[in-house]
């Protein structure tokens, strides 16, 4: 058994499971991944395991860690970024329906609520518990390498996911998630598709500031914005990918520009804000209004935005990742190797009566298909 220490320095943040399970594989040396590309994976991607149909324990039923084959419990830290949007709250019911105690996980979850210092002392707490593994999805791409460094002196394998770090990619096991450039460079590639020609001026509503999704959408959209001459970004302000966020931005731009035909939110949240900002100035927008907006996540509710011609491009951030961090954890647990990058793969979807070669024509049959 592993030696268990409850760190006072995360007794405020909401943890879920910090009981001490069994040493599933401590010497499990943290894999040497090549280099990462921080936002343009090269590997060929790889479909998402089937999430888990494990039955959920009756009311009142205890639910004990049930250990995997060889009779061990793994334990796994989880570092969130927050609960800023729907796209978190989806992601982060994938991690606890995946790693639970039904599928032999002791799984240690903490909601960083967006604060780095507070994720940077979680995972060191993760470390000074001496847990099995370390899943931190990074609120800031900067400031790393010393608690990484701590996790792989401690030989706990760490897997970078949702977001990317900075920090040279020895010092943590994998990274996973969607690639926020080609993201961007999707909504710009649609637009220009959707304009055919016709002018743009546009006004972003960015993600958290120093995200690498909100970097890598700002540098991608920037890349097809510096191959039409005739758009123009009138301004780029962090909407913290909140729908408070998203509404306080748009306020302050319908206050500065009078003349726009685009708004881009870096994400379906700061679509809703900015949408109800719009609608309280009179301002219409949508396939049939005087602005175009676009979206990132494509949540239900952002889709259902989508199908209705409210939002009408809205790409794809898939949240359901657990999936594939689970299946880094057993090949490590099984003594494999390990890819340096797993790239999850999504798409783009737009109003109904658009076709487009970059997106997906909304429909009912695709809204019902949307399980987040
Ligand atoms: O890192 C993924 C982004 O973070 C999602 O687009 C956003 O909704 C979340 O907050």
């Amino acid at each position: 058994m592993k030696k268990k220490v409850v760190s006072l320095l995360i007794a405020a943040m909401t943890v879920a499971s910090l009981t001490a399970c069994g040493n599933s594989n401590s010497d499990t040396p943290a894999a040497n991944p090549a280099p990462a590309p921080a936002e343009t994976p090269a590997a060929d991607p790889e479909p998402a395991p089937a999430e888990s149909e494990a039955p959920a324990p009756e009311e009142g039923e205890a639910e004990a860690p049930a250990p995997a084959a060889d009779g061990e419990v793994i334990s796994v830290g989880f570092a969130q970024v927050g609960h800023e949007s729907d796209w978190r709250a989806a992601n982060t019911k994938n991690y606890q329906d995946t790693f639970s105690a039904a599928n032999g996980y002791e799984l240690s979850f903490v909601d960083c609520d967006n604060d780095h210092a507070v994720q940077i002392e979680t995972v060191r707490g993760f470390i000074e518990q001496e847990l099995d593994y370390i899943c931190i999805a990074p609120i800031q791409s900067a400031g790393w390498d010393t608690v990484l460094q701590e996790a792989k002196d401690a030989g706990i394998p760490v897997l970078i996911v949702d977001r990317a770090v900075d920090a040279d990619p020895s010092l943590y096991t994998t990274a996973l998630g969607c690639d926020m450039v080609a993201e961007g460079e999707a909504a710009g590639n649609w637009l220009a598709e959707y304009l055919n020609g016709e002018d743009a001026n546009i006004l972003v509503i960015e993600g958290s500031v120093g995200a690498s999704a909100t970097l890598g959408r700002t540098e991608g959209f920037n890349n097809i914005v510096a191959q039409n001459s005739n758009w123009k970004v009138l301004d780029s302000q962090s909407g913290d990918f909140t729908q408070a966020g998203g509404q306080e931005v748009m306020e302050s731009f319908i206050k500065s520009y009078s003349d726009f035909n685009v708004v881009v939110c870096q994400n379906d949240n700061e679509a809703y804000g900015a949408m109800d900002a719009m609608d309280a100035a009179g301002i219409t927008y949508g396939v049939d209004g005087d602005v175009t907006i676009i979206s990132f996540d494509a949540t239900h509710d952002g889709l259902q935005y989508t199908l209705d011609g409210k939002i009408t491009c809205n790409v794809e951030c898939n949240p359901l990742q657990a999936g594939f961090a689970e299946e880094v954890i057993q090949k490590l647990q099984a003594g494999e190797a390990v890819d340096a990058w797993t790239l999850v793969v999504d798409e783009a979807f737009v109003a109904p009566g658009i076709t487009s070669s970059y997106a997906v024509t909304m429909s009912q049959e695709v809204l019902d298909g949307r399980a987040y």
